[in-house]
């Protein structure tokens, strides 16, 4: 049988879409090349913004066509969206099969073997053969509660996981030929697991030999602590990119928004991880028209914008989201105004991203190959700045110097050394 896997959402959800890819080829299925020629596909819905649901439906939508035409088509709905809205989704597109929720991921590998017509038991290694990163879940849930945020409440309180599973897992992960060891959480630097903090956890994550690069996303400017900065200064395995969301640079919204720190509080963190680390990339996200943002508010972002130079900015609409406290908020901002500030930010951000990598050009710099295909590599260097260039040969998984000849605000392209 052939599977396909529709990902919706942030990492969180690629890595649960690779664990059930695992599953599926284990149990002996293929993956198809595309939804249309699959007899299984699952949707990995996200539901942080009313946008990634909407893609969710128009996918199901289609799907019921298919499924007209091959009524043994399997259909499968997991995630953020299935775990809060299940009775809506079993209710709206009566030709799923099955509804598996965020925080019940451990229910797949049995809900799907009822599907499968001739399960075989396959050793599903081979086709890590290639991987160069893994993703690698450490903690769940989050117990911030943004008031704009539904993931709170619908993937539970933050837990951290068992920090000798999580050895355990990057073992494997190394041993299956993975370079890059990305570590994943909605709010990573507050893990704890018995009194492991998240500094001695990149401490003991680097002693193993076989890890080269450590990635780490996403952090809470309110949890970011001077311990954590120095041991990114010091240790040389963890990659020199920090995402760090502001959100808003106005006093006022983050108030609002229950972010639990001021924008005069982001910047003093923000500059001295910039002196303590000077070759830093930082990152951010920003929400535009929070309810109540009035132009000076967004003036105030985007002049943080301007002053701190991110070299790279999510810039997402407000999107109302239920159960969250924000959404009860009356003085919503006019659609047509979110869309002007959110254009007057992108292209000034996109201006200062480019300017940013510019100091790039004619220098060498040292990346990681992903991928490669048509004899272009795809690679990222420790910033996290993606880096294309020719090349006749398949260098996944080594590193390699590459002078940058051209930039853009989100990738770079240069010639192999
Ligand atoms: N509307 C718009 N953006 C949101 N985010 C989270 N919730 C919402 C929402 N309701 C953004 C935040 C977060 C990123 C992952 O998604 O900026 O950092
Ligand atoms: Fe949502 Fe805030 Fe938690 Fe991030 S920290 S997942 S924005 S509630």
């Amino acid at each position: 049988m052939k599977f396909y896997i529709e990902t919706i959402g942030c990492q969180m959800n690629v890595n649960d879409s690779n664990k059930m890819a695992e599953i599926l080829l284990e149990k002996g299925c293929v993956s198809a090349q595309d939804m249309l020629n699959a007899d299984i596909v699952i949707i990995n819905t996200c539901s942080v913004r009313f946008s990634a649901e909407h893609k969710a439906y128009s996918l199901l939508g289609r799907l019921k066509e298919q499924k007209e035409i091959n009524p043994n088509l399997v259909i499968g709905v997991t995630g953020c969206m299935a775990q809060y809205a299940s009775k809506e989704i079993k209710s709206r597109c009566k030709y799923v099969d099955f509804v598996i929720g965020a925080k019940e991921t451990d229910l797949f590998s049995q809900t799907i073997s009822k599907y499968i017509s001739t399960e075989k038991n396959f050793e599903a290694n081979k086709h890590k053969n290639n991987e160069v990163f893994r993703y690698i879940t450490i903690m769940r849930g989050c117990s911030n509660f943004c008031s704009y945020c539904i993931v709170p409440h619908v993937r539970g309180p933050e837990v951290s996981i068992d920090y000798n599973e999580i050895i355990r897992e990057i073992d494997k992960a190394v041993n299956d030929g993975a370079k890059e060891i990305i570590l994943l959480g909605q709010n990573v630097n507050s893990y704890n697991y018995e009194g492991i903090n998240f500094t001695r956890l990149l401490q003991k994550i680097s002693q193993s030999d076989k890890v080269e690069r450590i990635r780490f996303m996403t952090n809470h400017p309110k949890d970011f602590s001077d311990e954590l900065i120095k041991e990114i200064a010091v240790n040389n395995k963890i990659c020199r990119h920090i995402h760090l969301p502001l959100q808003s640079g106005s006093n006022a919204i983050l108030k609002a928004m229950n972010r639990k720190y001021t924008y005069e509080q982001y910047e003093t963190l923000f500059n001295k991880i910039k002196q303590s680390i000077p070759d830093i990339n930082i990152t951010s996200d920003i929400i535009i028209g929070f309810p109540g943002e009035t132009d000076e508010d967004f003036k105030a972002t985007f002049e943080a914008s301007r002053k701190l130079q991110f070299g790279g900015l999510f810039i997402f609409k407000y999107s109302s989201r239920p159960k969250t406290l924000a959404s009860k908020l009356k003085n919503t901002v006019p659609l047509e105004i979110i869309k002007k500030r959110h254009t007057l930010l992108l292209e000034d951000s996109n201006i200062i991203s480019k300017k940013i990598n510019e100091k790039y050009i004619n220098k060498v710099v040292e990346v990681l190959v992903e991928s490669f295909e048509n004899n272009t590599a795809q690679a990222k260097n420790s910033q996290n700045i993606k880096v294309f260039f020719d090349t006749d040969n398949n260098l996944v998984g080594q590193k390699v110097n590459i002078k940058i000849t051209k930039v853009l605000p989100n990738s770079m392209s240069g010639i192999l050394q």
